[in-house]
Order: C-alpha cells, then structure tokens, then sequence
C-alpha cells in the first residue's frame, strides 16, 4: 500500500452478512469515516489558539465505527487530509460516514463533499453547497433573512474602520463569522460602544483572518434543536414512526443556561469543553420545560432554517430568545458534533431515548437512500431521485475534450 495513504482498517473481518435493518440495503457496504482528529490533523501555522477545537477524538471514531459494523458493514478510518482522493482510490468505500471540518479556507466544511461528488461516493448528511453556506454565518443569516425567518440584526465587517449601521443598536455581540465550537467567543464578545465594538472586530479579523459578525445582543433564554429526517425519511428508516407527516422527527429542545458559568450569558469556547459537574459549566436542561406555543415554534423554526439552506437529513439550531421573548435564528450546524454523551445532537437523541447507535444508523440510511442504495418500503413510489454512483477510479485515462 502506499505509504502516503494513513488509514485504520476497521479490526472486523469482512463479512457479507446482511444488516439487520428493514427496509433493508441490498447487501452490507464498506462504509469509510472521515473526519479530522484531534492532535493528528496538522493545524495552520497562523491559526488562533482555539484552532482545531471542532476536531473529533479518536474513541468517537471508533464508536462510531463500532455502531455502523453493528449492522453488519465493515468500516474503515479516513482521515480529511489531503492524502484523502489517494485513500478513496485504494479503499473504494461504497458510502463515507462524513464528519469533516476541514482544516483550510472559506468552504473547508464543503471540501470533502466537494471531493466525494467529483469522485461520485455516496456520503451522509448535508451536500457541498449547504455546508459551505452554513459555515459562514452571515451567508446563512442572509438567507434565513430574504425567507423571512426571525434572526438578529446584523452587519458583517472586512475591516475594523467600516461605518457601522445606523439601524443597530447597543449591546452587540462579535463572533468570527465561519468558526464553530463557541471560538473566538468569550466575555469579550458582548460589547456596550462603538470603541469596544471596534477593538473586538479588529481582534476576530486579525487572529481568524475572516470577517468579523456583528449582531444584536440576544439577551432570552437559549435552546439548541436537533433536527432528524427528509420529506421521504419514513419510506426509508428503519424507524419510519419517528417521522411526522412532514418526514422530520420531533426531538425534546435542549436549553442552555450559561448565566452562572465561565462565561455568564455566553455559550462560548471555554464553556463548550467543559464536562457535566466541572465548575462553571453551563446547566444544560433536556428536555428543557417549554410551554406550548413556544415549543413547538422552536421546532418549526429550526426545520424551516435547516430547509432554507437544503440541509439534508441532520443538523442542530441554535436559537435565542429576544428581549420580547421572540425566538431568533443563531447558526444552523450541518455538521453538528457526534461525541457520545457529550455533543448536543447525541445529548438531545440519548434524552429521547435513542442510544448511539440508532443515531448513527439513522443518519447512514438516510444518506444512503439518496443513492438509491436502500430499497424504498414501498417499491414502486419515487423519492428524491439520485442515480447509483458508480466509483470513477482516480488517474484512470480520461479523454480530454478541446
Ligand atoms: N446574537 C447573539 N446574542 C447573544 N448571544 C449570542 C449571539 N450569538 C451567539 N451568541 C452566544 O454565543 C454562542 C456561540 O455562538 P454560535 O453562533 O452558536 O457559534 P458556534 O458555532 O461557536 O456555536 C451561542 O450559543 C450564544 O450563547
Ligand atoms: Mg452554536
């Protein structure tokens, strides 16, 4: 094997027996997991001091490899470097659990997908141009914006000198606008005038070398939703009784207290790796206590924000509530972290009863159907129509047109 491909051949042996589920794949997949891992991944030389926090470890690999050969599929690790299309060509994965960050540019969440439709591999979750979107919050919020879904004022900054909106208004808060993980956002984030705004926007542009967001201050009560399904998702689960009549599953809300924690009234970075029963952790309460029609508007929110920009089969919304109580759009993740017990989306799924690996199924059938790899349980209806794809070899010769 060539020495540049690193991989991690899953220790099960290959075995054609069948997976369990119903509707059933025709037959059992060599499923890759890429992702970007902690300390293995080389981060850039100039990134901040945050850089790399989206990162996976290494045990929510193999537990997620452990949950898809549960089904009977034989699994193996990828990492999303740039050794990635030699991989692919050696490995040939009939479908990629995907769960990359990227490491360089603007659209460095789209980068692998990007990659996976150029070689025509199926893969889970959201496709090439919704990540690329939802990485950069001010793209997403433009567009929640022009479908009329309810997100704070805001102002994108290239440099720190720009005149500032007149229609804003104190306090505001600063976040990088394409990072994740609560980085680049501490206390500092909430500023009260126009010095401070300014000293913030030059630090996020100086040390993330992107633009700077800057929106109203959010001062509500705050809830992350889990969102889980498609339009067809029941013609393909396992578990087509989780879907509603709309095709999307109804998860309990998960809110976030950060008022007495690291940093009080903000989920940032800090907070973020902080453990249940550290100190100065945020209380995270699920199922949060939401009384009707707050609840449900949470949930239609969030399935309206993961639509308008084509996410597909998961992702996690993170909503806050104004100062009139009227819940707001933050950021949509589309790739929203998987660590067992810990990241929100598995937090939300364990309260409602799913363990690990119905999470990781669900979202491995549900991308698989998009390629026509599952049968439908009713045969004769369409779904989204995506044709097989078959594997294009790398280097093989190609024909060049003029
Ligand atoms: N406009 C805002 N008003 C109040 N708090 C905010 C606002 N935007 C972000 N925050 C706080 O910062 C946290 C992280 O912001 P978010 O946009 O979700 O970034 P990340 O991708 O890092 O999770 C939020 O969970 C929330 O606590
Ligand atoms: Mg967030």
């Amino acid at each position: 094997m060539d020495e540049t491909i690193r991989e991690i051949e899953s220790t099960e042996s290959e075995s054609d027996k069948p997976p369990s589920t119903t509707p059933r794949p025709i037959r059992a997949w060599r499923v890759a997991v890429i992702a970007n891992v902690k300390g293995e991944t080389e981060l850039p030389m100039d990134g901040p001091a945050d850089a790399g926090a989206e990162f996976d470890r290494k045990e929510t690999i193999q537990e997620i490899q452990s949950a898809i050969e549960s089904d009977g599929h034989t699994t193996v690790f990828i990492p999303a470097d740039a050794n990635l299309p030699f991989a692919l060509a050696h490995i040939r994965p009939d479908i990629c659990f995907n769960l990359s960050e990227g490491i360089y540019g603007d659209a460095r969440e789209a980068q692998i997908p990007a990659l996976l439709e150029l070689f025509r591999i199926p893969y889970t979750a959201s496709r090439v141009l919704t990540n690329a979107i939802a990485l950069d919050k001010t793209m997403t919020k433009r567009i929640w914006r022009d479908k009329g879904l309810p997100t704070a004022a805001f102002q994108e900054f290239l440099r720190g000198d720009e005149p500032l909106a007149d229609d804003l208004e104190f306090p505001m808060f600063i976040k990088p606008a394409s990072e994740g993980t609560g980085m680049g956002m501490d206390a500092g984030s909430i500023v009260y005038d126009e010095k401070s705004l300014r000293t913030r926007i030059n630090w996020v542009i100086q040390n993330y070398h992107q633009p700077a967001l800057v929106e109203e201050y959010l001062p509500g009560r705050e809830f992350t939703v889990a969102v889980m399904g498609r339009e067809d998702a029941a013609r393909f689960s396992p578990r087509p009784s989780i879907y509603e009549a709309d095709g999307f599953h109804r998860f309990p809300l998960l809110e976030v207290d950060s008022s007495s924690s690291v940093t009080p009234g903000i989920y940032g970075h800090s907070a973020k790796t902080l453990h249940t029963g550290d100190a100065d952790v945020p209380q995270f309460i699920c199922p949060a206590s939401v009384k009707e029609p707050l609840a449900s508007s949470l949930q239609d929110l969030a399935i309206k924000a993961h639509k308008a920009i084509n996410a597909l089969d998961v992702s996690r919304v993170d909503i806050r509530l104004d100062k009139n109580g009227v819940p707001c759009l933050m950021e949509i993740n589309t790739l929203p972290g998987m660590t067992r017990g810990f990241s929100d989306l598995c937090v939300i799924a364990e309260a409602d009863h799913w363990n690990y690996r119905e999470i990781i199924l669900e979202i491995l059938y549900l991308g698989a159907s998009r390629y026509g790899m599952i049968m439908p349980r009713d045969k004769t209806a369409r779904g989204i129509p995506v044709q097989i794809p078959d594997f294009v070899p790398l280097m093989q010769n190609q024909r060049h047109s003029r």
